[in-house]
């Protein structure tokens, strides 16, 4: 069902969630902590990096990537004006350059950067085959893409409600598209917040892929930050699939009833995890309290 697996409702619920997102939202579900862990495979190691970030939103994951790499070598790119507004609430970002853009058709040349960051944006990609194609087409060889993203909840209630609202995929379907896309040395690092109770394998991975090195006569590889050869060529090539949506495409008025009940619906699934999530959190809190 995935009501908001789709670019115009994605836009729409971000409209509206870039309000409260930094405060109330991404706090339960996406700490510091679990950012730390994620962006390890990513392999920032080297502050003149070139780095996107594709559905950077207000920057939270970015904060984690200038704590290794110049913010003047970092992109941020995200469909939502209003998401990419409040990030200019986060001083440490205000040398990122921002880029208003689709996930699944980015308008950087191929070979463009050193490393491709997306962390929570796969759930809302109608395409994400095609968006990590893209993250592949993007990255000079020898360059890293890392992707983190939600798993597929085992409670049934949860699976539900997930199902409902977005893409919650299976560790599987993540190692198939990082492999469809060409990326080599692929491995993943799960993070969950202290409420969830089943393990960070059952929560969230963040897995990364490097786009293969240069082999001599078929691409030029380089340094961290150095240009790569007009031949190098890998599975994402631009146009391998044509974009399958639009957000800001006209729509009839069949097609804007349709928006509407998937945008309510889908956003009443989601917001349902905010309850749940503040609960947990809450029990957690007091249960550590009473250990102290
Ligand atoms: C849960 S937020 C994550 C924001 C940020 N990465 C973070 O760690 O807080 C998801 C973001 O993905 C963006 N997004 C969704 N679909 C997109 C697409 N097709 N292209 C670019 N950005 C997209 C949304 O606008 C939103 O800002």
């Amino acid at each position: 069902m995935r009501l908001i697996q789709h670019k115009r409702e994605a836009y729409w619920f971000y409209r509206f969630l870039s309000l409260g997102y930094d405060r109330w939202i991404n706090p339960l579900f996406w700490t510091p902590a679990m950012r730390t862990v994620a962006l390890t495979p990513a392999r920032l190691d080297d502050r003149a990096l070139r780095v996107v970030d594709v559905g950077a939103g207000t920057g939270f994951t970015t904060e984690g990537i200038v704590e290794h790499v110049d913010a003047a070598n970092v992109t941020m790119l995200d469909q939502s004006p209003h998401q990419l507004a409040r990030s200019h609430r986060r001083p440490g970002l205000a040398a990122c350059r921002r880029v208003e853009g689709d996930a699944e058709d980015l308008p950087f040349p191929d070979a463009s950067f050193d490393r491709y960051v997306s962390a929570g944006s796969i759930e809302y990609w109608p395409d994400p085959a095609r968006a990590i194609a893209e993250a592949h087409r993007v990255l000079r060889p020898g360059g890293i893409a890392l992707v983190a993203g939600p798993l597929r909840p085992r409670h049934r209630v949860g699976r539900l409600l997930a199902d409902t609202w977005m893409l919650f995929p299976e560790d599987e379907q993540y190692r198939a598209w990082f492999a469809a896309a060409g990326f080599v040395e692929v491995s993943a690092a799960y993070a969950a917040p202290e409420w969830h109770r089943g393990g960070p394998a059952s929560y969230g991975i963040a897995i990364a892929g490097m786009r293969e090195q240069a082999v001599f006569g078929r691409a030029n590889g380089a340094g961290a930050t150095g240009a790569t050869g007009a031949g190098a060529t890998g599975a994402g090539e631009r146009g391998a699939t044509p974009v399958a949506e639009h957000f800001d495409a006209p729509f009839t008025g069949r097609e804007k009833l349709r928006f509407a009940g998937r945008f309510v619906a889908g956003s009443a699934a989601g917001a349902a995890f905010v309850p749940i999530a503040a609960a947990l959190t809450a029990r957690e809190r007091l249960a550590r309290r009473r250990r102290r």
